[in-house]
């Protein structure tokens, strides 16, 4: 059985949190730290499905890691340091983990099988396959149409360099790419035409990697380093957006990660009007966090499209429901790739909002919304994807009546407690 969510609506949200860290850094931190040599700290890890799902892959390749809850010690052993494992590895719900151990796994000398849950097994894999055989990797998955999927068969080994430029905003395919490359004798480097998120960069460049923007150089070792993670935006979006509808909130949320690659929402919301400030920013581990100030706020509609959509791809299903209540037509565009994320983001939060009264057309690449419109409580669906489920809950609580979201233990890929948290500053 899986759990259903019932929310009514909210008077006002306030108070002080912080979020569990960064569920794309915590990945990154398992991943390199198992590469570097020696001891690696993780603090304010997230203990997500999809993290853990990164730790267990690497145990199974005989790296030791201690998890306990948000506290995290990887012994690595260097760049040639896994062994070869004749089990499948699991990357669960979890892309990141299945894109980028797929990098990291074609510069090993020896044949890996990796897969995930039905989702992934949708997910095209051709965009990583694709550079990674140009390096040198023998990949082979279940091909469909003219695009590849898992589980995929990974035969690594001697890899050569390429520059590569992406013909997906994606920094998943960035990374796997950039990781195969610390394999690479000489020089690896990607070309993106919009920034994605940056944190593979940091993050060896944090480790003492030889990496200059996206151009890494391969064989060079690294040592193993103390990470203090930073609150993940993605997860604070939904709360951000929450008091921000709710008309008498004030909510201070701390230490949140504001790595320019990834406040496009931030930049969204003050072109719709949010009284939102962000305060404090400083760099903890290479990477800015601040603490940000959200009040109620009346928004008005604007137009989404272009370069910001990588920097917003995660949060624009809560971007969705704020533009239910902005003044006008808010109209997303260029943001195809939602189509192929955990479920499609673009079909599955415009049938859902369309259940609670919203005005909201679905576009081939985006969304037409308009606003404002009194949403009205219902029962909706995650379809298993837990961005939808925390983004139905948001527009819960602005509806008359109870709403019951169906299928929400997805939540838990990302963001685990977040329904304690919401009740936390609910009032
Ligand atoms: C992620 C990159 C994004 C994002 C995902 C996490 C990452 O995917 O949607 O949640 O950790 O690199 P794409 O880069 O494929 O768009």
């Amino acid at each position: 059985m899986t759990k259903n969510l019932h929310v009514s609506p909210a008077k006002e949200l306030k108070g002080e949190i912080t979020f569990p860290g960064d569920k794309s850094i915590s990945h990154r931190a398992v991943m390199i730290g198992s590469l570097a040599g020696g001891r690696t700290k993780i603090m304010n890890f997230l203990p997500s499905a999809d993290c853990l799902a990164t730790v267990g892959c690497f145990r199974k390749l005989g790296i030791e890691i201690n998890a306990s809850g948000n506290q995290v010690e990887v012994y690595g052993k260097g760049l040639r340091g896994l062994k070869p494992t004749k089990e499948m590895l699991d990357a669960g719900n979890s892309g990141t983990t299945i894109r980028l151990m797929t990098g990291i796994l074609s510069g090993q000398p020896f044949i890996s099988k990796i897969t995930g849950d039905k989702s992934i097994q949708r997910r095209p894999m051709r965009r990583i396959v694709d550079p990674l055989r140009q390096m040198g990797a023998d990949i082979e998955g279940r091909v469909e149409g003219d695009n590849i999927y898992a589980p995929l068969k990974i035969s690594g080994g001697v890899l050569s360099p390429i520059e590569y430029e992406l013909p997906v905003a994606s920094a998943q395919v960035k990374s796997a790419v950039l990781l195969a490359g610390l394999f690479a004798e000489g020089e690896t480097a990607v070309i993106e035409k919009n920034a994605s998120r940056d944190h593979t960069e940091r993050m060896l460049a944090y480790f003492g990697a030889k990496i200059r923007g996206s151009h890494v150089w391969g064989n060079k070792e690294f040592s193993g380093a103390e990470i203090d993670i930073p609150g993940d935006l993605s997860s604070a979006a939904f709360f951000m957006v929450a008091a921000l509808l709710v008309p008498k909130s004030d909510l201070l949320i701390r230490d949140a990660g504001v790595n320019p690659t990834r406040t496009g929402i931030i930049d969204i919301l003050h072109r719709m009007g949010a009284r939102l400030e962000v305060q404090g920013e400083r760099i903890v581990s290479e990477e800015p966090r601040a603490d940000i100030l959200i009040s109620g706020s009346k928004l008005k509609a604007i137009k989404i499209s272009g370069e910001i959509i990588p920097r917003i791809i995660d949060e624009i299903p809560i971007i969705a429901v704020a533009a239910t209540q902005a003044e006008g037509l808010t109209e997303i565009r260029g943001a195809r790739e939602l189509r192929v994320k955990e479920s499609d983001r673009i079909a599955t939060i415009s049938s859902e909002l369309k259940k609670m009264g919203a005005n909201i057309e679905e576009l081939e690449d985006g969304m037409f919304i308009v606003g404002p419109t009194k949403l009205k409580g219902a029962a909706v669906k995650s379809y298993g994807d837990h961005r939808v489920a925390m983004a139905m809950a948001v527009a819960a609580l602005i509806a008359d009546g109870e709403t019951v979201i169906e299928d929400t233990d997805c939540i838990d890929t990302s963001f685990p407690g977040f329904e304690s948290i919401l009740r936390s500053v609910l009032h």
